[in-house]
Formats: C-alpha cells, structure tokens, sequence
C-alpha cells in the first residue's frame, strides 16, 4: 500500500474517525459510524465506495433480528398488563376491592389479572377480598422490556441483556403478536490493518481545491495539492445509443456493399400483386389466408399502373404461358390480387425492383420489416426483419448463390454453414441455409433461397437468371446479444439495452 495514496477529505474522515473510535478487527453498524464520522448518509455511502476498492476498509453484511411491538404489545404498552391495571384499580379504591368489583371492570380478562398478580405477589386474597401486598408495587421484568422496545420503534438483539432475553422468551410465549422479529440485513464497516496503518498518515495537510484565496495568501505554496485519482470509480452514464437491431443492420449493409450490392427500399403495404401473385404463388395458396396474413380490411389496391404486368401474370398463373410450363391451371383474379396486405416477406420489393427495372445484371439487398399473423411467442414475433437480395446476371445458377450466401455469411462471422433443399412456389431449385451453432451444438436455420422460376421472371421481363434470397435478422442478433426471447429485442428493456455490451 503506497504511503502516498491519494485521499478525499471524506476518505480522511472516515478512516480517522473509524481508527478513533474502534478497536483492531471491530466491526460498527453504518449508523454509529455516521455519528463518529459527522457525514451525511450520502457522503459515508461514497467515502466506503472508495476505500472499499482500496481495500483500506472491510464492508460486511450482517444479518440481525430486530424487535417490535405488534398490535397487541402497542395496546398493552399503551394501556398496561392487565396484572397493572387492577394494581390500578385497587389503588383508585383505597388498595383493596371485592371480587365482584374486579369482575365488573375486568370482564373475562379476570381472571388473567388475578392470575398474574398473585403469581407476582402484587395482590393477596382473603374471602372475598383482594387487597394489594403494598401500597407501591414496582414495574415488573416484562413492563420494563415493552417499555424498553416500545420507546425506540425496533430493538436488535445486541441490545438485550442476558435476563433480558428470558423475560422477551416469557413474553412471547404469552401472548401472540406482542413482540415481532424480523431479520434485516445491517452493513458493518471495519477497518483493514492497511486502512488503520494509513490513517495516521492520511491527515496530511493538503489543499483540495486551488481557489482564488488560495493564490492571493500565496497558501498554495506551503501545503501541497492533493493528487486526484484518475482510476477511481465514477457513476456510470447512460447516453443515447443505437439499437442492437439497428446496428446489427449496419453490419449487414456493409457486408453487402462491400460484396458490390446496392440497397434498395420500398413500401411496408403492398398490395396482394406484389407480396404474393408476381411470385406465382397461387391465389389459394395456404399462406394467403387470413391466419397467416395481415390484410388491411376495407381497402383496394389500385392497379390501374400496372397493367402491362397484370395479363402476363395472369397467363402465367393460368397456363404457364411463355414460362414452358402449364401454369396452375385456374381463373386468376384480379379482384384477389388488388387486396392490400401488410408485407409477409420483402420479396415484396425485390419483384418489385426486377418489374419496374428488368435488369440484366444486378446486386441488389434490402433490409426490412416484414408481418405474419402468428402467435407470439419465444421464437416467433408477429413482426420481424428479412435481410432480402437478388443477383441478376447471364449464366448465373444456384452455385453462385451458394457462393453469395456464404461470403456474405462468413462477414457477419457465421462460417460453419449449410444448405438444404426446400421448396418456395417461385424458386427452383429452392434451398434453406442453416449456420451450426458451437455453444448449443444446433443447427439453426437463417432463411430461403432459390433460382426464380420462368413463370415469375418471364412475365416481367427479365430475361437472366435471378437468384434470390430473404434471410432472418432478429434470430442472429439474439445469438449475437445471447437472447432467449425474441420478444426482448422488441420490448423496451432499458436496462438490457443500457448494459449491452457492443464491440
Ligand atoms: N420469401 C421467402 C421467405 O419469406 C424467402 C425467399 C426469398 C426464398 C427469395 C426464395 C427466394 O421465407
């Protein structure tokens, strides 16, 4: 321990004050330290902060039963023992009264008064008689204890002496709820042998602050400044910060862009032409339905913009016209295809962008809030984000995406991944990536891919290979951040987001 370490006056005083008033190894309760010391609650909580982490004072937790009056010991404190009361009353008449005048003011608790008063030799009986033994009958043991915790709210333990502590054993043995404990938690401060060998060092005369005065008397060159400690600790701060969400899709831009992508972006509702029928889904698809779908009641989607897309969608649907397929095989309708729907998935956009642009070669990606009218749960939000992108170029095939999908993976950190054929009505071949977790040893799946099909590509216009992708976001940033519940990146848990740590 350096002779020199710095101190603030209120360190100084407190260790001062605890090498003054206890012995080596004695450990004192917060509120006499406060008296020795003289400082506010406030100030003492800080001074242990310190010394505490200078390991120059012990603090230890104590656990002490504490006692009070119940509601019962209230009134007996208030009104008396019952044993008190008839020495008062028999007082009142001249130190002795009859049986029958006891009873009438006493009730059923006679007997109890009776008993207790002989049993202390405060009253004696002859025939009818009850006279008191002396005229001046001294408290007993057990008034002076309800006295005693009565006067001071709580009284602990330590404060009891030994016959003390028969009589408390006595009294609650006789009535219930007289007296009640409670164990609470007590701090005791105890200096450490360093903590006492410093503080006799510690009262060197130094200056705290350099003020005014302090130049003008010339004072500031006979007693030296105290040192302020750099390393100490300081009360954290909380300032404004991005959300785990928005950061993680930073991260995702920038493994995008530096791939050669472009981000794209577009509406949250969109009409059911969009989300579903420019895909080829077909309009009894499963998905449609109101279960899995949030539609906006009441609304129609004008479409009036998009008829050069409508009639070969339409054929597409129908008969797989151009696509060298037959299509579903029923009456499409546009009816259907004008509803308007909030996103189920930001592919929305991406047939979107390949529509209005018919692209020959693009590197596209977008980042998105998407809906699904599910049931929350730890896994599944009805809202959610996709990381959602198409490559667009002659000869591409599904081991460039491979290829795309792993690099870009590999940025984010992820480098143990797979892939595994599924289906999507508007991909073919389709595939769905997972990423092997090494903490829980699991496969966890991140979202589908595919080749677009002639049906969706042909009646837009685009005549290259698409390959496209929509991956899920919120389920990396729970690894990433070790969520457990997807429904915590949503909730407003500040002291969570207040303590995330981020790179
Ligand atoms: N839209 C699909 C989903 O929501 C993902 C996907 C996108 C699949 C593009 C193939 C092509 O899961």
């Amino acid at each position: 321990m350096s002779a020199n370490l710095p101190l603030h006056p209120l360190e100084r005083k407190l260790l001062s004050s605890l090498a003054e008033k206890t012995k080596l190894g004695e450990a004192v309760e917060f509120e006499k330290v406060q008296v020795y010391s003289e400082l506010s609650a406030d100030q003492l909580r800080r001074a242990i902060e310190w010394l505490k982490s200078k390991s120059l004072i012990l603090v230890k937790e104590e656990s002490v039963p504490l006692f009070s009056l119940g509601n019962e010991g209230m009134r007996v404190a208030k009104e008396g023992f019952p044993e008190r009361r008839l020495v008062d009353l028999l007082k009142a008449k001249g130190g002795s009264g009859t049986f029958s005048e006891i009873f009438m003011a006493f009730g059923n608790e006679s007997s109890v008064a009776l008993g207790k008063a002989k049993e202390n030799k405060w009253v004696s009986a002859v025939g009818h008689k009850i006279s008191l033994t002396s005229p001046d009958i001294p408290k007993a043991a057990e008034e002076l204890l309800v006295e005693k915790i009565g006067s001071s709210g709580s009284v602990s333990d330590s404060s009891f002496s030994p016959q003390e502590r028969e009589t408390l054993a006595l009294l609650t043995k006789r009535y219930r709820g007289l007296v009640l404990s409670k164990v609470e938690k007590k701090q005791k401060l105890e200096l450490t042998p360093e903590g006492r060998a410093y503080s006799s060092t510690a009262a060197v005369d130094e200056l705290d602050a350099l003020t005014p005065q302090v130049l003008q008397t010339g004072e500031w060159k006979t007693r030296p400044l105290r040192p302020i400690d750099v390393t100490s600790p300081a009360p954290k701060t909380f300032p404004g910060r991005r959300h785990p969400i928005r950061m993680f899709m930073d991260e995702v831009r920038e493994a995008f862009v530096s791939l050669g992508f472009e981000e794209i972006t577009g509406p949250i509702v969109q009409s059911a032409l969009w989300n579903f029928d420019a895909l080829f889904i077909p309009q009894q698809h499963p998905t449609r339905e109101m279960q899995d779908t949030f539609y906006l009641s009441g609304l129609k989607s004008d479409l009036s913009n998009f008829r050069g897309e409508i009639n070969p969608i339409k054929a597409s649907h129908e008969r797989g016209e151009g696509t060298g397929s037959l299509g579903w095989r029923y009456e499409w309708s546009e009816e259907e295809a004008s509803r308007v729907v909030l996103r189920t998935h930001t592919t929305a956009l991406t047939i979107r962008y390949l529509a209005e642009k018919k692209p020959e070669e693009a590197r596209v990606f977008s980042i998105g809030r998407v809906f699904r009218n599910e049931k929350p749960n730890y896994k599944h939000n009805p809202e959610f984000y996709q990381i959602e992108g198409v490559t667009v170029g002659p000869q591409l095939n599904v081991r460039n995406l491979i290829s795309i999908i792993s690099k870009f993976y590999s940025k984010l950190g992820f480098d143990n991944i797979k892939f595994w054929p599924t289906y999507f009505p508007y991909t073919e071949p389709s595939l769905q990536t997972m990423v092997y977790l090494d903490k829980s040893q699991k496969w966890l799946e991140l979202g589908g891919m595919g080749v677009f099909r002639p049906e969706v590509t042909i009646p837009l216009g685009v005549k290259n290979p698409v390959l496209a992708w929509g991956l899920g976001l919120d389920r990396l940033v729970m690894l990433r951040h070790d969520v457990k519940d997807i429904r915590e990146l949503f909730g407003a848990n500040l002291s969570w987001l207040r303590n995330l740590s981020v790179e």
